[in-house]
């Protein structure tokens, strides 16, 4: 996943805040699937890297991520920001593993219940 992630980084679009990042996510499939920020002249535009892995992942007919792993090359860890962590959690559970990468390999992990706590989701809309 980590390898993946780094490839998608590589191509990253990210000319205005020169923040690369990459990340991968492992569908209960067992396929992968990797994207990158692919920023926009029109700054809010710009979309995060969990978000491209998502539309792939979708666009390929899978709905469940089992793993999710992020990579940038920053000083500090890059946790998804909190869109990302609402558009994972459409298609992922609260104990699923979430690994945060830098240059040097794993940083730490966590899972997205802890950084999505009290998550609004499609049971809420019952009526
Ligand atoms: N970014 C991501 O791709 N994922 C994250 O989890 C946090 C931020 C991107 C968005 C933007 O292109 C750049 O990092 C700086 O915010």
């Amino acid at each position: 996943m980590l390898e993946a992630a780094r490839r998608a980084l590589a191509n990253a679009h990210a000319p205005y805040s020169r923040f690369r990042v990459g990340a991968c996510l492992r569908a209960a499939s067992g396929r992968l699937y990797a994207g990158c920020n692919v920023e926009n002249a029109a700054y809010p535009v710009g979309q995060c890297a969990e978000a491209t892995a998502i539309g792939t992942m979708v666009a390929a007919g899978d709905r469940e991520i089992a793993e999710i792993l992020v990579a940038s090359e920053g000083a500090e860890i890059c946790p998804p920001c909190g869109r990302c962590r609402q558009q994972l959690a459409e298609f992922a559970r609260p104990e699923t593993p979430v690994h945060l990468c830098g240059p040097e390999g794993l940083r730490t992990s966590t899972t997205l219940g802890d950084l999505l706590p009290l998550a609004f989701g499609r049971d809420v809309l019952r009526p």
